[in-house]
């Protein structure tokens, strides 16, 4: 048996996999087990930042690995400290708690939105996130999102969310204004509800509002942080300051990892005992975290900002683009007639690993990714689309 027909017999069947096992792979290039190449635009669903098998990511791994592992959180840890520091310095904000995933920085963000309402004598908090988002898998991040697909089978829910039209500032704030209302979760670009971004005005409203009301104002950047969108967090491209950001995807370069980033507003609502996690703050992945924050640099953004340009140049109003989406390496192409699953298995033909979100095919590349693969996978991508 092949890898695909063992897993297909063994591994309970969640996903809906490509018929394409990765082995290795170096950069924005992978290879499957029959050493066929493509140029990768999906990151691992954009965690590996800087590609696969980054050789800097890799030594500061194997460095860490080689002093210890994990030390659980009952003992002081460097790299966990260190990387709250550049956190904080880089944002503004107050403190980090660490975990491992999307969804449990998510529960982390929900926690501690509802212990600010409690701590102020609200013990029945709502929580407004929005219409067709996406905050993962667990109860409370899948009633949090704003999808009705997400919420069959899986009830009873928790009580206390509710649901605003994204970009619509009189829906939102009405929400907002509702009883008990102590906060509003929002991803600036909506990824997996299909590359939607939230406009400038918007954003501006809602965040006045919160700070206007004592809301608190709290950003999902698990899939849109990290350098993701051009910036080092996505709400930067609006001038807001954020009481709480959710990250984790590409924080640790492809090392499962999150961290919730906690302002002045909401710093020591969670105190000790409230929270907590086995895992959470790992030296190993805290230790690769590092390293990926170290090259977020402003000379990394330009170079996204540049490949975002020639994206805009080369796709908009091409043959078979009906519409482009995104913000920096975050990016949404609705095809005119054929199906995103089409273009996705066409590319794939070809070499090139594309993703979809909804009905558009999505491209979360790695942030290093070379001109050359950058221009050669747009290429692939645009014959594809035009066919
Ligand atoms: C915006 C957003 N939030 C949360 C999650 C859940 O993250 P994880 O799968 O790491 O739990 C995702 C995953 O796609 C996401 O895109």
């Amino acid at each position: 048996m092949n890898i695909c027909e063992i897993d297909n017999l063994y591994v309970e069947h969640t996903y809906n996999r490509f018929p394409l096992t990765i082995v290795s792979g170096s950069g924005s290039t992978v290879t499957d087990e029959a050493g066929r190449t493509y140029i990768d635009f999906g990151s691992g669903i954009a965690t590996n930042s800087f590609g696969v098998a980054d050789p800097v990511w890799q030594q500061a791994i194997t460095e860490q690995i080689g002093k210890v592992q994990h030390t659980s959180n009952l003992y002081y840890s460097e790299p966990c400290a260190v990387l709250a520091q550049k956190l904080c310095e880089r944002t503004g904000l107050k403190k980090v708690f660490f975990c491992n995933s999307g969804a449990e920085a998510n529960e982390g963000a929900l926690k501690i939105a509802r212990k600010y309402a409690a701590d102020r004598g609200n013990t029945a908090p709502v929580i407004v996130t929005l219409k067709n988002s996406f905050h993962g898998r667990t109860i409370a991040t899948l009633t949090a999102t704003g999808q009705d697909g997400y919420h069959q089978h899986f009830g009873p829910f928790p009580a206390g969310f509710v649901y605003a039209e994204a970009n619509n500032v009189a829906d939102t704030l009405e929400k907002l204004a509702g009883e008990n209302v102590c906060a509003i979760l929002m991803e600036a670009v909506q990824g997996e509800g299909g590359i939607n971004v939230l406009e400038d005005d918007y954003v501006k409203a809602v965040a006045d509002y919160c700070a206007e009301n004592d809301k608190l104002l709290m950003f999902d950047e698990v899939q849109t942080g990290n350098g993701r969108c051009g910036t080092l967090y996505a709400y930067m491209h609006y001038g807001v300051k954020p009481d709480v950001v959710s990250t984790a995807k590409g924080l640790a370069g492809g090392l499962p990892f999150g961290a919730v980033l906690i302002g002045e507003k909401a710093e020591g609502v969670l105190v000790a005992g409230t929270h907590g996690s086995t895992f959470g703050g790992n030296p190993v992945c805290a230790a690769a975290a590092n390293s990926v924050v170290d090259r977020l640099t402003e000379e990394l953004f330009a170079e996204i900002r540049a490949k975002y340009a020639y994206f805009c140049e080369t796709m908009s109003g091409a043959a078979g683009v009906a519409e482009i989406t995104g913000r920096g390496f975050m990016l949404g192409v609705l095809p005119t007639e054929k199906s995103a699953a089409d273009v996705v298995r066409e590319c794939r033909e070809q070499g090139l690993l594309v993703l979809t979100a909804k009905n558009k095919v999505r491209l979360l590349p790695a942030l290093n990714i070379g001109w050359d693969e950058w221009k050669q996978g747009l290429e692939i991508l645009k014959g594809v689309l035009a066919k």
